[in-house]
């Protein structure tokens, strides 16, 4: 039997569920029945815009239902202002940007006059959805409003992960009630490639319609194998070509979909709504490889194919549901100190950071000699400590400023790429309060700290095991928030390790050859890049040392085997962007060969390599 809420917990939000579509067994409260009929909109528009979504959430417990058709309405309704392709633009970002802005004064007001943000808003305050968090899935919709085209494939991930956020929201209800949905940490790579393999069938599905607005949503890179197929897809023209792409393109998220291990360890209720998902977006794609129909209409399932998928996953999800009894939390109204949920778009971050605290401008550096990517070994925190008859981890307090000091330093000089080593594999060896003094620093800086406000892409390499669980939501959160920014990209290593980075990409290489994505005899250096965390982080140019030793102590090996390296003695804490200016100086006169001969002696050049 499926589990009921007790009693108490049968306050206004169950009570509006239960009542859809009955008569009250009570008259409602105005309030009551404003939020009633707010719930049923979300509902509806979920079941028209996305049936295949909404019969999903049919799988889940009908607690949870109201908040997931919220979630789902509201990034319906924002991807409709989005796409309104008769509307221009500028007039399409406006009225995102002003849905945008009006959900954050909804929010801290805990009620809105639109009926989608008001469902949407007692969803977040009852089940604390991160308000932040849930901005920042708003607002990357406005970068969505600019015309799309995809060089490659990484650049359509980047824009895919739009969704992650709302799929996360979704995930966090489940673990509210008390019916997690976590991931395994080591998972997320499918996750990722889950949500890819949705998106891309969601493409291929809607493909007539979106060619009928002159859009098309592949990358350059999945198009250019296949010549004139763009052109024939432009003139709605099935040809070999299309025929083509689009088996390739079906076989291909069919892959991506088929993830069996991403649900490994999860509750069974949750398990089985991703496994079902995974059943109908294959019965999709095969729905969609059927022919030159594709091009005239979205393709839709048949009523037997969809009651061969949803039968037995509801009878499933009933068993599943019926052994654990959920928690449904009460109305509640917005925290004072959470009035204004902080800023979080790409839109609101600051585009200048706060000026050197003396005055000092950055050097002119020629385009073709700034280092597209710095690496930074952040080492003295606990020397300087001790050189101040101080606790060691009053070193990594103010060792905390100087990271936020270096971070101003790259955007002024216009750095792409900065990567800082916080905290290695080896350093669990420390002693535990200076590992927790270490780790609450950081988590405390990207959830408070002046970064957040920066145009600042923020992203984390390392791995979870061992890592406080705040502290790898924190991290998650920041990427989340900041993946759309552009001004510089801030990975910071957290239980990062050279060599287990290698491993694990040697690991997952392993597993695409057995899963037959990858011919073992012919792997590629290019093959294992593709393979690594962060395959987009370009080549360390300039590997960076304070504190005064002269190693790298297991940092970064794959992207720094041809970084020029720098060493200073100052302890961290001491440094400011002044050093950081001086070090890209410094490079800018290095001459790099990468294993080519000379272009000039070096008797005849004065940019031969200088000590630094
Ligand atoms: C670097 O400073 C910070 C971390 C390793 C977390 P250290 O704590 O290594 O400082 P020293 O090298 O002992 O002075
Ligand atoms: C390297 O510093 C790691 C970080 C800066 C996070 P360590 O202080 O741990 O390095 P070793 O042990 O002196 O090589
Ligand atoms: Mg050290």
């Amino acid at each position: 039997m499926r589990a009921k809420p007790q009693p108490a917990a049968a306050d206004l939000y169950v009570s509006t569920h239960a009542r859809l579509g009955r008569t009250p067994a009570r008259p409602l409260t105005g309030e009551e029945s404003r939020l009633r009929t707010a719930y049923r909109l979300c509902h509806r528009i979920t079941r028209v815009h996305d049936p295949g979504i909404h019969a999903l959430f049919q799988l889940v417990p009908a607690a949870l239902r109201p908040a997931c058709w919220a979630l789902w309405a509201a990034a319906s309704v924002l991807d409709d202002l989005a796409d309104q392709r008769d509307v221009d633009p500028a007039e399409r970002e406006a009225r995102v940007k002003a849905w945008s802005q009006a959900l954050q004064r909804d929010l801290a007001a805990g009620t809105s006059t639109d009926l989608v943000r008001h469902a949407l808003v007692d969803t977040a305050l009852r089940w604390r959805l991160d308000l932040p968090d849930l901005q920042g899935a708003v607002s990357s919709t406005v970068g969505d409003v600019r015309d799309r085209r995809f060089a490659d494939w990484a650049e359509w991930r980047a824009w895919c992960e739009a969704l992650v956020p709302w799929v996360d929201h979704v995930r966090h209800l489940f673990e509210q009630a008390g019916a997690p949905m976590t991931l395994r940490l080591d998972r997320h790579r499918d996750y990722k490639q889950f949500i890819d393999g949705a998106q891309l069938t969601d493409i291929l599905t809607d493909l007539s319609a979106d060619l009928a607005h002159g859009l098309l949503l592949l990358p350059q890179e999945a198009l250019d194998p296949f010549p004139d197929a763009e052109e024939d897809l432009r003139h709605r023209r099935w040809s070999p070509a299309v025929a083509a792409l689009i088996a390739e393109l079906t076989d291909l998220a069919r892959q991506w979909v088929t993830r069996p291990a991403m649900t490994t360890g999860m509750h069974p209720g949750a398990a089985n709504m991703l496994d079902t998902a995974a059943c109908l977006l294959r019965a999709q794609l095969d729905a969609v490889d059927a022919g030159p129909a594709l091009l005239k209409r979205p393709p839709r399932l048949s009523v037997v194919t969809r009651t061969r998928i949803f039968a037995p996953a509801r009878l499933r999800a009933g068993l599943a549901w019926s052994l654990t009894p959920l928690t449904v939390p009460g109305p509640r109204r917005p925290e004072v100190t959470a009035h204004v949920p902080r800023p979080a778009a790409e839109n609101t971050a600051r585009r200048t950071p706060p000026p050197h605290p003396g005055g000092a401008r950055p050097p002119q550096i020629a385009a073709d000699q700034m280092p597209a990517h710095v690496a930074v070994i952040m080492d003295g925190n606990g020397r300087w400590a001790q050189q101040r008859g101080l606790p060691r981890p009053e070193g990594h307090h103010a060792g905390t400023a100087a990271v936020h000091e270096i971070v101003c330093g790259a955007l002024d000089i216009g750095l792409r790429h900065l990567t800082v080593y916080a905290f290695s594999t080896e350093n669990w060896k420390r002693d535990t309060d200076e590992i927790t003094t270490i780790l609450e620093a950081i988590r405390h800086d990207l959830d408070e700290g002046p970064l957040r406000d920066l145009d600042v892409r923020q992203r984390w390499l390392g791995h979870p095991d061992k890592l406080p669980q705040e502290l790898v939501q924190a991290l998650q959160r920041a990427e989340r928030r900041t993946h759309t920014r552009a001004g510089l990209t801030l990975t910071m290593c957290i239980n990062y390790g050279g060599r287990d980075e290698i491993t694990r990409t040697a690991a997952a290489l392993a597993q695409a050859a057995r899963a037959g994505d990858i011919d073992p005899h012919h792997i590629s250096e290019d093959d294992f890049a593709r393979h690594l965390p962060h395959p987009d982080m370009p080549d360390v140019d300039l590997l960076w040392r304070t504190g005064g030793e002269q190693r790298t102590s297991n940092f970064l090996p794959w992207y720094a085997t041809y970084a020029e390296l720098h060493f200073t003695p100052a302890y961290w804490p001491d440094v400011d962007r002044r050093d950081l200016w001086q070090a890209i100086t410094e490079y800018s006169r290095r001459q790099r060969r990468h294993g080519a001969a000379p272009l000039v002696s070096p008797k005849s050049t004065d940019r031969s390599p200088r000590p630094i």
